[in-house]
């Protein structure tokens, strides 16, 4: 049996320690945060994050081989591995800021981690870093006048939030980076090796020098995101030539080489990680005086910018160059379905264009609100959760989450709710256009003409 530690309670730490709790029930696993509030959530009914699945599996484990505790002390000095999961945004001061990441709260529990051990661990960087972190963790944690070793691995999570626990059980794969030149480095990835081997197939445990695991976990977020902004960057020539998005993203993903997966053109991207961790990998190519790598990294950035304008300009242009006074419901707040998490979500930058604008706008979302009402605090947006409700007298429904919910609503008694002309902005292209015209809507998919 070990004593397994998760640092960092949030969209990571929770749902990682909680599905290694679940595959290793012979192992003791524990969750600690500095957020006393967080804790008090996990260990209640009504769980700091929404993630289908999440909250059985926490019914299951929690009490029998899983703990959340506030106590940082005491959890480190039980544990033998530690995965740390705290959060490493975009630095917001002094050098590098607004691109490279902020490691004080990383550094900070390596410095825990050091303070409260008194026999030798594993630490294991969960949290995304930029390339190289783990020289500083080992100069941190193997003081020379310490009798201590701490052996530190890269693990990066690759989960994605809204498929979180899927993710976790079915990895497509886990990168374990350490340092094989040494006896104990390959102990070392040979324990955290043994714990995933419990659910997760051996082909699908890589394992890699410490560096290449970093960047790696930076270049799939990169790769990832510049994906999207390039089916995006198609979306807006589609809207120019009568090209369609949907047929186009069908007819290039059936090229295997491209694939068909994360082919939807969107408002653009959202969520803590694409654009934070696309900055970190400017800002490094940029220390490493790698100018064009850096630039064409920040276009993906800038391009999603673009993207989001692009939308708020349509709306504009379509409605008659004014909304001052519109009621314009954005259906959807969250930065994809299936989660509350409204970080970066394009809903945000949208609604502050209208607000601009002078529109009157209400959002509506099945679990995003509370988090919405915190991100627009001292704005003039108004809420509203049934979007029946939401939709009673407005001139336009703007859609940016794909929840299935708006796929199923009764668009006949919206179409009859709302002021003529009515107007609907899909901005994922999830709702039966043709339908919606022949009831009298005028529709304005993304990346398809009117
Ligand atoms: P989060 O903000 O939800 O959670 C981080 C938690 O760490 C917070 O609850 C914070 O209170 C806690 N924390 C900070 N310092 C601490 C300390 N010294 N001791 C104890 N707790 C401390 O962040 P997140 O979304 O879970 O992301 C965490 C990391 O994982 C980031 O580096 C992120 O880039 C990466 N990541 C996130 C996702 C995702 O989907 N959110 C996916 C893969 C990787
Ligand atoms: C993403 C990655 O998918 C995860 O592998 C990674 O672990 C995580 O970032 C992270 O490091 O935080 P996540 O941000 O939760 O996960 O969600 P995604 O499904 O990747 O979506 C990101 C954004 O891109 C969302 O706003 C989504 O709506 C948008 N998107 C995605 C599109 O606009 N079109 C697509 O085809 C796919």
């Amino acid at each position: 049996m070990r004593n397994i530690l998760g640092i960092g309670a949030g969209y990571v730490g929770g749902p990682t320690m909680a599905v290694i709790a679940d595959q290793c029930p012979e192992h003791k696993v524990t969750v600690v945060d500095i957020n006393h509030a967080k804790i008090d959530a996990w260990n209640s009914d009504q769980l700091p994050i929404f993630e289908p699945g999440l909250d059985d599996l926490i019914q299951r484990v929690r009490g029998r081989n899983l703990f959340f505790t506030t106590d940082v002390e005491q959890a480190i000095r039980e544990a033998d591995i530690i995965f740390v999961s705290v959060n490493t945004p975009t630095k917001t001061y002094g050098e590098g800021a607004g691109l490279a990441a902020d490691l004080q709260f990383w550094e900070k529990t390596a410095r825990q981690i050091r303070e409260f051990s008194s026999e030798s661990k594993i630490v294991v960087e969960k949290s995304t870093v930029p390339v190289r972190t783990a020289v500083a963790m080992e100069r941190i944690l193997n003081d020379k006048d310490s009798d201590l070793h701490f052996d530190v691995l890269s693990c990066p999570e690759f989960l994605a939030e809204g498929t979180a626990i899927r993710d976790l059980e079915e990895p497509d794969r886990v990168l374990i980076g350490g340092r094989h030149e040494t006896e104990s480095g390959r102990a070392a990835m040979q324990t955290l090796h043994d714990i995933f081997a419990h659910w997760v197939p051996p082909e699908r445990i890589l394992h890699s020098n410490v560096w290449s695991a970093e960047l790696s976990k930076l270049a799939s977020n990169a790769f990832l995101a510049q994906r999207v902004s390039s089916i995006n960057a198609i979306s807006a020539i589609c809207e120019k030539t009568q090209a369609d998005i949907s047929e186009v993203s069908r007819a290039i993903g059936l090229d295997q080489r491209i694939g068909s997966r994360f082919l939807n053109a969107s408002v653009g991207f959202g969520g803590s990680c694409f654009k934070k961790d696309l900055l970190n990998l400017v800002y490094l190519c940029r220390f490493y005086g790698l100018e064009e790598a850096a630039e064409y990294w920040m276009w993906v950035v800038k391009f999603n910018e673009y993207q989001m304008n692009r939308f708020v300009d349509r709306i504009l242009r379509k409605m008659f160059n004014t909304i001052n006074g519109k009621r314009i419901v954005l259906f959807g707040f969250a930065f994809k379905a299936n989660t509350g998490d409204t970080r970066e979500s394009p809903a945000i930058h949208v609604t502050h264009r209208l607000l601009e604008e002078r529109a009157e706008v209400v959002i509506t979302d099945p679990r995003a609100i509370p988090n919405a009402r915190k991100d627009l605090q001292g704005c003039n947006a108004t809420f509203c959760e049934d979007p029946y409700e939401a939709v009673q007298g407005a001139h336009a429904i703007a859609v940016m989450t794909e929840w299935d919910l708006y796929r199923q609503l009764d668009y006949q008694r919206i179409y009859d709710a709302m002021e003529k002309p009515a107007f609907v902005f899909d901005g994922r292209n999830i709702l039966d256009h043709q339908g919606l015209f022949e009831m009298g809507f005028h529709v304005f998919p993304i990346g398809k003409q009117a």
